[in-house]
């Protein structure tokens, strides 16, 4: 394998990936001209073997001459290419295709192959193929057919699955892994973080305008707000990291406003997750947008104290719960009383045992919407600076406290949803590496067992470096011999290392 090949792939794909067809032609070095050209000549040539192999799987049975001539070229094709290279890695990304990180040029000879094998993989929730040594033409044959056959079906399958039914047919000269959300320069990508960021700050300035007037004794139509309740909801459907994402900005000075816009991102993700339908997320998404109303009507005086709380004080903030059903009951453009939206401004600090308040007299259950909103409630408010919280907890503290600590009174099956939503470590973390790099929790792995293997930002180098936009990297992804390239070691406080986790996510 050549030197200029042996950093880690992720870096290489970036590379690779922003440079235009035309301009890596010009870009070759005479250094580079004897790996590179090699294996794009030898990745091309083993493209080109797979899609005829399959195609000639499709057509006839597996005992045909032409099915056993494919597979027994496309084998030694992929053997030859993985003895000299030492390692054959396929992975597609957006519309390329990329062999041991090298950005195959597409052109129109190659160009049916090339979109049928993408289009395959995308199908299959495949993005990354790992070729180990001693494949066989059988194994090539096993493989193809699961995939070819996976693709025209109707359930959704992941990688992981696939690797497993693989195992089950005996071979295990495959690694397949999930597409990577590493490639920050996608289009489709770049357009749902610009989205998220219009949603985002649009919901904040909406939220503020109601707030705002509620304190001043007007009554808010409820319209615009369920709009933007509506426009989250679609968001989350449709691409859910760039919204959650944005809940690590954690604005000081607007804090009531982003922290009912962040309860409503996490509320609504996490009831996706607990499998309510559209309808019943936009109704969750309106409680969780109005959970904390009531402090409209609690004196400002009494929220920006920063110290020192009276009985009086904790008397008015005890009070938010019931000031929430009141300021509801006011609000304007309303056919039928948001009744959800009352039930969890009432509910959301009660606990499971009821030792929350507002307090109960009689047995009561909190309902499934408090449950949720309770939790996101929980975590954003425990992960915020605020007033009387100048330390925020570590988003990872926070929800090992929720997930063991009992007081802190949460549904476990709720919490769990979160967890698996968020991960071990949270979206927004700050983690060292075993590098020695720093690096920011930038979503959960799409493979889920892979859940304390997160997708991260590397935002330092091992000398310690800040880098600034940083690059994104797979943590399940392993070096040549099997291991992982990078493993977490523990989380740390940004504030140590002077980093702003929120811009990493703007
Ligand atoms: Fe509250
Ligand atoms: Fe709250």
């Amino acid at each position: 394998m050549s030197g200029t090949r042996a950093t880690p792939a992720t870096g290489t794909t970036r590379q690779a990936g922003r440079t235009p067809a035309g301009g890596a032609r010009a870009q070759v070095s005479t250094s580079d001209l004897s790996g590179d050209t090699y294996i794009r000549r030898a990745g091309r040539q083993l493209i080109v073997s797979i899609y005829g192999a399959m195609r000639v799987i499709r057509l006839y049975p597996p005992e045909n001459e032409a099915v056993r001539n494919a597979l027994a070229d496309l084998a030694e094709t992929a053997r030859a290419l993985r003895e000299k290279e030492h390692e054959l890695e396929l992975r597609a990304s957006n519309e390329f295709i990329f062999v041991n990180s090298t950005r195959l040029r597409l052109d129109l000879d190659n160009y049916a192959s090339f979109s049928q094998i993408l289009s395959v993989l995308r199908a299959c929730g495949v993005g990354v193929v790992r070729v180990h040594g001693g494949a066989q033409a059988r194994d090539w044959l096993v493989f193809l057919s699961l995939l070819l056959s996976q693709s025209k079906s109707d359930d959704d399958v992941t990688a992981f699955d696939l690797t497993e039914r693989l195992a089950a047919a005996g071979v295990e000269a495959f690694a397949l892994g999930a597409p990577l959300v590493t490639d920050d320069d996608s289009d489709y990508l770049q357009r749902a973080k610009e989205a998220a960021k219009r949603t985002y700050s649009q919901s904040v300035a909406v939220t503020k305008e109601v707030m705002n007037s509620v304190r001043m004794g007007a009554s808010p139509n409820i319209k615009k707000i369920k709009r933007v309740v509506q426009t989250i909801v679609d968001q989350i459907l449709n691409e859910e990291t760039s919204l959650v994402g944005l809940t690590t900005i954690r604005d000081y000075d607007e804090y009531t406003f982003t922290h009912s816009v962040n309860v409503c991102i996490f509320s609504v993700a996490l009831g996706r997750r607990l499998g309510l339908s559209k309808m019943q997320l936009y109704d969750l998404g309106l409680a969780a947008l109005f959970h904390d109303i009531g402090k409209s009507r609690v004196p400002l005086t009494v929220l920006n104290k920063v110290e020192g709380l009276n009985d009086d004080d904790w008397r008015w903030l005890a009070a938010h719960p019931w000031l929430g059903v009141l300021a509801l009951f006011h609000m304007r453009g309303q056919q039928e009383l948001p009744y959800r939206a009352m039930v969890v401004a009432y509910e959301h600090h009660m606990k499971t045992d009821l030792t929350g308040y507002p307090k109960s007299t009689r047995p009561r259950l909190q309902s499934i919407f408090s449950k949720i909103v309770a939790v996101a409630d929980g975590f954003d408010a425990a992960t915020s600076r605020r007033a009387y919280q100048t330390v925020p907890l570590s988003p990872a503290a926070v929800l090992a406290g929720m997930r063991d600590n009992p007081r802190r009174g949460m549904d476990p099956v709720v919490v769990k949803g979160f967890i698996n939503l968020l991960g071990v470590f949270p979206v927004g973390t700050l983690v060292v590496l075993d590098t020695f790099e720093l690096a920011v929790v930038h979503a959960t792995n799409p493979n889920p067992t892979a859940i304390s293997r997160p997708i991260v930002r590397i935002v330092s180098d091992d000398r310690g470096n800040v880098l600034f936009p940083g690059h994104l990297v797979d943590l399940t992804e392993q070096k040549g011999d099997g291991t992982f390239a990078r493993t977490i070691i523990k989380t740390e406080n940004p504030d140590r290392y002077g980093i702003n986790v929120g811009d990493y996510f703007v």
